[in-house]
């Protein structure tokens, strides 16, 4: 369905970022996947066995925009287009408010605010230069919703929403969408710690989100929705909307 095109996830060594990406070549688009930990490498690799596409990874640390400024460059030098990008890098400190340290704060900001910033500023200047693309970013139940000790990360992800629609609307007319997906309590490496089963009682749902259902929307996003911009897309097995 998605042959021809290039897509490109951040944070894609494992998790909803791996997720994406297999999603993404199921569809048989050409997948990039990035991340700061060299393994990605290996897990593309692994991951181009199994499907059509031309898949590959890339080290890329969402921190530091030579990294990404070089990633995009080889990307177009080897892919020559990009159509779609996920910006799911991301992660963050949990802890009651009052006991944030600012190393806390700025860690959790740095990672999760100001890396989709600066990828969003690279993507946008070359998808105004090929004259299209799209770009989904992470949000989390966290943009909107509050189950406690989440503080620094809410303040992260809320901004990531405002983002999306200010980005969004600057370059709507310019055949670039830009929107957000907010995943629910989903298990990944991320979370091992056993946060998320306390919560878990609070899910109307009452279970964890898939990775991989979860990926559907982000492609779907990505590559489907043509004529929606600026929204973040709540999967949160319905907690935002109501207690049970
Ligand atoms: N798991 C959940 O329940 C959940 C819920 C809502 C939102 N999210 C969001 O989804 C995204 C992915 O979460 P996950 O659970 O898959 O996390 P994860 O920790 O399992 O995976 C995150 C990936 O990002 C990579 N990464 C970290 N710092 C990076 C950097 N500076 N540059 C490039 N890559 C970097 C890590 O190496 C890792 O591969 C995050 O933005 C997270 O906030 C997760």
């Amino acid at each position: 369905m998605l042959k021809g095109k290039v897509a490109m996830v951040t944070g894609a060594a494992q998790g909803i970022g791996f997720a994406i990406s297999e999603e993404f070549a199921k569809q048989n688009a050409d997948v990039v996947l990035t991340d700061y930990n060299p393994k990605v490498v290996e897990v593309a690799q692994d991951l181009a066995q199994k499907y059509d596409g031309r898949i590959s990874g890339l080290v890329m640390n969402v921190m530091d925009n030579d990294s990404i400024q070089a990633g995009l460059d080889q990307i177009m030098s080897s892919l020559g287009r990009l159509d779609y990008v996920v910006n799911n890098a991301g992660g963050g400190v949990l802890k009651p408010f009052a006991e944030l340290t600012d190393d806390d704060f700025d860690q959790t900001i740095n990672l999760d605010l100001r890396g989709t910033f600066q990828c969003m500023r690279a993507e946008l200047k070359l998808f105004l230069k090929q004259g299209q693309g799209s770009i989904v970013n992470t949000g989390a139940l966290g943009s909107v919703y509050n189950p406690g000790g989440m503080g620094a990360y809410n303040a992260a992800k809320n901004g990531i929403m405002g983002m999306t629609q200010a980005a969004a609307v600057d370059y709507a007319d310019q055949n670039i969408r830009v929107n957000c997906v907010a995943p629910g309590l989903t298990k990944t490496p991320l979370n091992d710690g056993g946060f998320l089963d306390k919560i878990l009682p609070t899910v109307p749902m009452k279970r964890y989100e898939t990775a991989a259902e979860v990926a559907k929307l982000f492609v779907f996003v990505a590559s489907q929705a043509t004529f929606m911009t600026g929204q973040t897309i709540l999967s949160d097995g319905g907690v935002s909307v109501g207690l049970k």
